[in-house]
């Protein structure tokens, strides 16, 4: 197993030009697999909303189900970095309870660190939980749990007074103590001119190719996500046509008694049929 990164090679990766791999991971088995991929960096995202209960959007989600997914995900990645997205309610209602909250995620789950939404209204909270001693992530541009403000999931800063608004978001979440900032959906202008002005490492998720890193949702990577598929997305394989074409070949099978046949099938121990013909016709006799 790799040396598990912290967030000294993340910035050392950023002055080097090294760029991070960073995926997120809801589960025991797709942890594994991306630990054994060599992927830097995980997240544990409230997109597990959609992508893993079916929600219509990250709003639901809740403090417990982020940490019995985070827990899962340690199991499985043991030796990668590790980040717990703070859900909807966990951080905005008081500095607080979003201390206690992100406490929750190395505590109970073993992250290495947690991500929260917003920019400069958020800096309060940033400052308490670095305080905290907790490494922090930023996200700004699209934020999808403030997505009816943002009038949808729009990708942002596409005029050059929203990009200066994202701009003026970056530079706060990075005074308040930030380690890492993740930029959702932004041209790839603003997002490589943030990725330059800030000293800390700048992850992209569709704010193109000269961010420190770049995120994916593993069930758009894997083509297992069926409801939408955002610009950004590359797909690298279809799981949901070949999970479904599995599932249909076994139907198949089945119907047609051609599972299960004697390769799946336990034997009896040798002599034991002969002794069990016999008791069934004594059984019957009697
Ligand atoms: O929850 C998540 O996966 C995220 C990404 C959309 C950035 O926050």
């Amino acid at each position: 197993m790799a040396k598990k990164k912290t967030i000294h090679d993340f910035s050392l990766m950023k002055k080097e030009g090294k760029k991070i791999t960073f995926l997120t991971s809801y589960d025991f088995p797709t942890a594994q697999f991306a630990e054994a991929a060599g992927l830097d960096m995980l997240l544990v995202g409230d997109s597990l909303g959609m992508c893993v209960y079916g929600y219509e959007g990250t709003v639901p989600v809740t403090m417990g189900q982020m940490i019995f997914h985070a827990q899962a995900v340690r199991r499985g990645a043991p030796g990668t970095f590790l980040i717990g997205d703070m859900p909807f309610m966990s951080y905005q209602s008081s500095v607080e309870k979003a201390v206690e909250n992100a406490g929750r995620f190395l505590k109970e789950a073993g992250c290495e660190a947690i991500k929260l939404e917003g920019g400069k209204r958020v800096t309060p909270v940033i400052r308490a939980i670095v305080d905290a001693g907790i490494v922090v992530m930023g996200h700004i541009g699209l934020t999808p749990q403030s997505s009816g403000q943002l009038g949808g999931h729009k990708a942002q800063g596409r005029t050059a007074d929203q990009a200066m608004l994202v701009v003026e978001d970056a530079l706060a979440v990075q005074g308040a103590g930030a380690h890492m900032l993740l930029l959702e959906a932004i041209p790839p202008e603003v997002g490589g001119y943030i990725a330059k002005t800030l000293s800390i490492p700048v992850l992209s998720i569709g704010a193109g190719p000269a961010c420190d890193g770049q995120l994916l949702i593993v069930s758009d990577l894997i083509g297992q996500f069926q409801a939408f598929t955002p610009k950004f997305v590359k797909k690298y394989c279809d799981v949901a046509g070949v999970v479904t074409d599995a599932m249909k070949r076994y139907c198949d099978d089945v119907r047609q008694c051609a599972f299960p046949d004697e390769a799946h099938c336990y034997g009896m121990l040798d002599g034991e049929e002969e002794k069990f013909r016999a008791a069934l016709s004594r059984a019957a006799g009697r």
